[in-house]
């Protein structure tokens, strides 16, 4: 008796597995996405404005966003503590070289630290840029050898006297000294007046250097 297995016509082996028929899926429907809620919407539904809400749910979303602000507010107050507002002035203490950098008259180099360093026959001086009217900051004018106040029109000469408008005194003068190198060291927290009617301090040790 014949077997059907074994007698009828045999398949070519490849060693291949069959594949799958692919299946013929419907795809899966798009999801309608919902149309996002705008800021403002938002905030009125988290406060129940745009829903009908329950008051005391609403009442306590209310509460809970002023703590939630009033703890925001302090904390931020409580981090600002850590950086204060520094106001970066600049040094009042200085080098400016060595006195053999000065040639005889005005040398401009320093207006940053708002000073003229001034030399002559006896000596270097340094007069601090800043009017004894109310404080504005002067011009040198070479032509006219002098400096020039642009606010109210004083005048001083080349050693900073003043000699014109309102001024009452002449420019103050910082303190000059010479460090362990032999180079100048300004000091504009110090300086030196010559008041009117009174005695000059542009003598004294400190107010200029001897060369
Ligand atoms: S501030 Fe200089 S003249 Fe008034």
């Amino acid at each position: 008796m014949p077997n059907s297995e074994s007698d009828g016509p045999k398949q070519p082996q490849t060693g291949a597995t069959p594949r799958a028929a692919p299946s013929r899926r419907t795809p899966p429907a798009k999801v309608q996405e919902k149309p996002k809620a705008g800021l403002v919407s938002r905030i009125l539904n988290f406060f129940g404005r745009g829903e009908s809400v329950d008051p005391a749910k609403r009442r306590r979303r209310t509460v809970q966003a002023l703590v939630t602000g009033f703890l925001g507010i302090n904390f931020f107050m409580f981090l600002r503590f850590f950086f204060p507002r520094t106001l970066f002035e600049p040094k009042t203490v200085f080098r400016i070289g060595y006195p053999s950098d000065f040639g005889y008259g005005v040398d401009t180099k320093f207006q940053k630290q708002r000073i003229w360093v001034v030399r002559d026959a006896e000596g270097l001086f340094v007069v601090y840029a800043r009017c004894t009217h109310l404080g504005c900051t002067p011009d040198w004018k070479p032509s006219e050898n002098k400096f020039k106040c642009p606010c109210h029109g004083s005048g001083y000469d080349s050693e900073g006297i003043n000699f014109e408008g309102p001024a009452p005194r002449p420019l103050d003068r910082a303190k000059v000294e010479l460090d362990a190198e032999g180079q100048i060291v300004v000091d504009t927290s110090v300086l030196y007046e010559w008041p009117k009617g009174m005695r000059s301090e542009f003598r004294d040790q400190g107010a200029f250097l001897q060369l």
